[in-house]
């Protein structure tokens, strides 16, 4: 299906349509130049995978508090992305979160396009980032919506279907928010900063309050995988996001040692990756890494994302305490 919004530089297709219409080959607009297409290896097992953080050792003795936290600062070193497992969030939960989504983008697509999107904020349904005219595309649609600050969270531009979608989102988020705050708690501790620095410096105690905000991506199924991306590399803008993956479909990469490393999501397990706003305030100490999304002619792909950003209008600078003062010669 094909449509005209205003603020779009064209009209929007989205790729769940043309994947439907049972096309054979990418049109054009998806393929990457030849350096960005994926390599797809089926055949050798990789060796590595991101870390993997048990919170629940951070309620244990203080050695393996102490231990955790090593963990952390490595991983955040290193990778700028973990996986995080006994989390506190119940994995009823987060598989009905899944669902709700899935539901949602199984809809006909004329319930789909009473929320669809333009670039002024991004609300709603859409299927491509940026109004550069004609860009090259990614090969998924989403749904992006705002949760905090409360001003500018409205249930109204929310899907009002599945009937569950709503509460189950309310809920889901709720939950991804108090995990954020454990998150940035610990980046702040490892990084030898008081437990509550990064929070502060995002705004947290000021009357508004962080931002966070939520994309539900769908990745579908694609005739050409090897020529395409579902999401182009890039790092995330803003603090930390807690990422809800597919269980059984993978697809997300991150970049390491100039190599793009497979994520393996764990059962019940959290993806975790650190945004450009703490590579600042870190000092680049800590990474924002970059990523990409893979997808496959087999199975759709579906995944959450929440954003855990500065308030919107908060300046944001490298601690004084991880500065470093150079000379000049
Ligand atoms: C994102 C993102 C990864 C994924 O939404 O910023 O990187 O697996 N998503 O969908
Ligand atoms: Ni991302």
């Amino acid at each position: 299906m094909e449509y005209c919004m205003e603020d779009w530089p064209e009209p929007i297709i989205n790729v769940q349509s043309i994947a439907e219409s049972g096309a054979t080959i990418v049109p054009y607009r998806y393929i990457k130049p030849s350096s960005h297409r994926p390599e797809i290896l089926k055949s050798t097992p990789q060796q590595q995978n991101i870390p993997v953080i048990n919170l629940a050792a951070l309620e244990g003795d203080e050695h393996a508090c102490n231990a955790t936290m090593h963990e952390i600062s490595v991983a955040c070193k290193e990778w700028g992305f973990f996986q995080i497992v006994n989390h506190g969030v119940r994995p009823e939960l987060m598989e009905r979160t899944r669902q709700v989504w899935r539901d949602f983008f199984h809809l006909p697509m004329e319930e789909k396009i009473k929320y669809a999107n333009t670039p002024k904020t991004y609300e709603g349904y859409g299927s491509r980032l940026g109004i550069e005219k004609g860009a090259i595309l990614d090969w998924g649609d989403y749904f992006f919506l705002n949760f905090l600050p409360l001003s500018l969270k409205n249930h109204n531009k929310w899907p009002c279907l599945p009937e569950t979608l709503r509460e189950t989102v309310e809920e889901c988020g709720g939950e991804v928010v108090k995990l954020c705050e454990k998150v940035m708690k610990m980046v702040s501790k490892s990084l030898g900063l008081e437990e509550e620095y990064m929070k502060r410096v995002f705004g947290g105690y000021s009357d508004e309050g962080v931002g966070v905000t939520m994309r539900a991506n769908y990745y579908p199924r694609c005739p050409q995988p090897e020529l395409t991306l579902g999401l182009s590399p890039h790092s995330d803008p803003g603090g930390v996001t807690v990422l809800l993956a597919d269980e059984r479909v993978q697809g997300l990469q991150v970049h390491k040692d100039g190599a793009w490393v497979t994520v393996q999501p764990l059962p019940h397990a959290f993806i975790v990756n650190l945004g450009d706003q703490i590579q600042m305030v870190s000092n680049a100490i800590y990474k924002s890494n970059e990523h990409r999304v893979m997808v496959n002619s087999e199975e759709e792909r579906i995944s959450i994302a929440f954003f855990y950003n500065p308030r919107g209008d908060m300046l944001i600078g490298l601690s004084p305490q991880l500065g470093r003062h150079f000379v000049s010669p």
